[in-house]
């Protein structure tokens, strides 16, 4: 298996016309550091927007612009090994042509004599986006398989707000990651849970953890890219949704649990990653509580314990495939392998707390009923990966593998 679906991959980035090309030369910033080898090739158009230098320089390749520069570029293109055609940003013109099959520039050309993946992602005017022969092109490209990244709906260079924005270099890398990771958990619905909770004492005091909610982003942008449709249900976290997810904003335990018993029945895996705190403050106060007010004793904070719920989840969803996570400080394998039994689970990660929280690293221990693997020091990019494929062949959804 691998944890980084774009590691020597060769990527053709076709780059046409439009304002959204200064974007394109932060995706191939994106992939050059992602291990990939880009390729770039341009529309007169495009380089009207950006010199072709800029690319050159950032993908360590010379740039393909013109079809009749004697050496047929087009087929030497099509020739080469390459595992994905992205035409980032595409113009209204590329689709058409793309559509239609036809062949009278080198992008167009090569689009046309492909023999790999191909995706596009659209940026226009939100007017010519929903214009109808521009909405007949992108459902005849669908069509033919052909994969549509976006567009998102927000600013427009012309200065109104719609459709027709390209999606932002991070979001395409997500998507490309996608088309070239193996759809392990397609049509299959994950739901993750991340981050800290937060139980309030008071309208400005709370308490929370040290759970950066990175773990769980990590494991549900795994999830999405390995073909899942996936809902994340997050604690107050700073991150941003993974693109493709679906992300439910929760704070307390309570409200955490309320947003998992609505997803749970429709899912077909649940995967726990938050760190839930164990108790609530049982009546927070509605103002702020002032030190004045206690006359100099000790605040008294009356504590009520959380309900479970991962293991009250298992326990309500027998069908459903149950992953938890255990932060231990010692003895990391034997309590992770107690909390599967005890809570009734499928797998359980066990992980180093000091270690992890908050940290870019993680060293885990994957427990199942029969089987246990550990990896030390890996990222939790990595962790997420390995988690995905380890859940989808425990379920015989990946062949010939075992944790
Ligand atoms: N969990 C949960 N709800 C809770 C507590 C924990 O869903 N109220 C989930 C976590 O998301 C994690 C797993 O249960 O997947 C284990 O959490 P952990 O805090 O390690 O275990 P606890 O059951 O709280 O046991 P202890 O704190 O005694 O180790």
């Amino acid at each position: 298996m691998t944890t980084n679906p774009l590691a020597n991959k060769h990527i053709t980035l076709a780059v046409t016309g439009g304002i959204a090309a200064y974007k394109a030369c932060e995706l191939v910033r994106l992939f050059v550091k992602a291990g990939a080898v880009v390729q770039v090739v341009m529309t007169e158009a495009a380089a009207r927007f950006v010199g072709p230098l800029t690319f050159e320089t950032l993908s360590g390749r010379p740039v393909a612009l013109d079809l009749f520069s004697g050496k047929m570029p087009h087929l030497a293109l099509t020739r080469e090994k390459t595992d994905l055609l992205l035409v980032a940003p595409a113009s209204a013109n590329i689709l058409a042509k793309a559509a239609q099959g036809i062949a009278d520039d080198l992008v167009s050309t090569l689009i046309a004599g492909r023999n790999c993946p191909l995706a596009v992602a659209p940026a226009m005017n939100d007017k010519m986006w929903t214009n109808a022969p521009n909405q007949r092109n992108i459902a005849l490209l669908k069509q033919d398989g052909v994969h549509i990244f976006g567009p998102a709906c927000g600013e427009l260079a012309c200065g109104v707000s719609g459709s027709g924005r390209m999606l932002e270099p991070q979001q395409l890398m997500a998507c490309a990651r996608r088309v070239l990771t193996p759809q392990i958990l397609a049509g299959k619905k994950v739901l993750v849970t991340a981050g800290p909770t937060y139980e309030p004492i008071d309208p400005v005091r709370g308490i929370t953890n040290l759970s950066s909610g990175k773990q769980g982003y990590a494991v549900a942008q795994a999830a999405f890219e390995a073909g899942a449709d996936v809902e994340l249900v997050s604690g107050p976290t700073g991150l941003r949704a993974p693109y493709g997810v679906k992300l439910v904003k929760t704070d307390t335990a309570l409200s955490m649990k309320a947003a998992v018993d609505k997803a749970a029945p429709q899912a077909d895996i649940f995967i726990s990653v938050a760190a839930v705190a164990d108790w609530h403050v049982r009546a927070p106060s509605s103002q702020k509580i002032k030190k004045a007010s206690l006359q100099g004793s000790q605040p008294m904070i009356a504590l009520e314990e959380n309900p479970d719920i991962l293991a009250e989840t298992a326990k309500a969803n027998k069908r459903l495939y149950c992953v938890g996570f255990a932060a231990e400080t010692q003895n990391v394998e034997s309590y992770a392998r107690e909390k599967l039994n005890r809570k009734g689970l499928s797998l359980v990660v066990g992980n180093n707390a000091g270690f992890a929280l908050g940290a870019d690293v993680n060293s885990v221990v994957f427990v199942t009923k029969n089987a246990s693997v550990a990896f030390e020091g890996i990222s939790k990019q990595e962790v997420a990966c390995r988690l995905i494929n380890a859940i989808a062949c425990d379920l015989g959804l990946c062949k010939g593998e075992n944790l």
